[in-house]
């Protein structure tokens, strides 16, 4: 399958920015965790990066009042990028430009955080008629390296319905997540999914695979998310939505993503991200590396 039929799967990608980031009081007080920089670039430009690179050509981001920043980080700044353009600084200039550069960008107010599912059904309504499908991404998720989102679509063209991401987790740290009930498919990492069971004991899991933060979605999944009762404090889950379509024979297949992952989200993740991050850097690795050697050792 080319790359391009692939891309006609989904022209929106959705980036759900509208939660009040608690694990990480006291910075979003005022700070959205979705701006703290991965060495120097915010978790959400890396993911819009990688949303564009699979063929987005719009970027919803779901915010709430007072989470402007977000939006606005996407936004070209005139007076900054003159200033930069004057003073020769090339490279400053590009790095301020990429965000804006990377596609088209609107967003959604969710009014209260009512949750992951609720936040997704915030664009319903903003869709065009003939968009299908629509790629949904959780900024504090890094999936490395990029690339799974044009899998998921090749996945959709074959299979249609919803496609979404696993990473294989054979040991004790898979009862810290949603766990799919799988079954093969001709293909060793495609599988089609039959449920869902959320952080089980590790012997009770019904799979090795884990659910990360990347969904293609069929357009469906809005008529499901106003048909589930939302759950523990007033939430409507987007995988109780799922689980709604697989129980309806809607099919629902994941990708199993031979890669990494970094959990932004909280404080631990987000500090191995960011060294992980920072030991590839041209500027900063190799420092950093006999620092973190000397600092191991003493
Ligand atoms: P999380 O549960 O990881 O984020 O939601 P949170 O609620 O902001 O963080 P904590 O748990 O309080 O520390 C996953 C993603 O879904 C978004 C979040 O912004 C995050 O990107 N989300 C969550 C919403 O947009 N709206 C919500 O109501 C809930």
């Amino acid at each position: 399958m080319s790359e391009s039929s692939a891309r006609r799967s989904f022209r929106s990608a959705v980036v759900p920015a509208a939660g009040l980031g608690t694990r990480f009081l006291p910075t979003t007080k005022t700070v959205p965790k979705e701006l703290l920089p991965v060495v120097d670039t915010p978790g959400i430009e890396l993911v819009a990066e990688e949303a564009a690179q699979a063929g987005a050509e719009r970027l919803l981001i779901v915010t709430s009042p007072g989470k402007d920043a977000v939006a606005a980080h996407f936004a070209p700044q005139p007076a900054l990028e003159e200033m930069l353009k004057e003073r020769g600084k090339d490279a400053l200039l590009a790095k301020v430009r990429r965000a804006p550069d990377l596609l088209e960008v609107a967003t959604v107010t969710q009014h209260e955080p009512k949750g992951l599912g609720h936040a997704v059904g915030c664009v319903a309504d903003v869709l065009d008629d003939d968009e299908e499908a629509v790629a949904v991404l959780l900024p504090d998720d890094l999936v490395l390296p990029t690339g799974v989102l044009t899998r998921m679509a090749q996945v959709r063209d074959q299979h249609g319905g919803t496609v979404l991401c696993a990473f294989d987790i054979p040991g004790p740290e898979i009862s810290a997540y949603g766990v799919f009930d799988v079954a093969d498919t001709a293909d060793a990492d495609v599988k089609r999914v039959h449920g869902m069971v959320e952080k089980p004991p590790a012997d009770e899991a019904p799979s090795t695979y884990a659910a990360a933060g990347r969904y293609l979605l069929d357009r469906a999944i809005f008529d499901a998310l106003g048909r589930i009762t939302p759950g523990a404090g007033g939430e409507l889950q987007l995988t109780d939505a799922v689980a709604l379509l697989i129980e309806e024979g809607h099919p629902v297949h994941v990708v199993v993503h031979r890669g990494g992952r970094h959990d932004l989200g909280n404080p631990g993740g987000y500090v191995r991200a960011f060294v992980d991050f920072a030991l590839q850097h041209p500027d900063y690795g190799d420092d950093l590396r006999s620092w973190l050697a000397a600092r191991l050792e003493g």
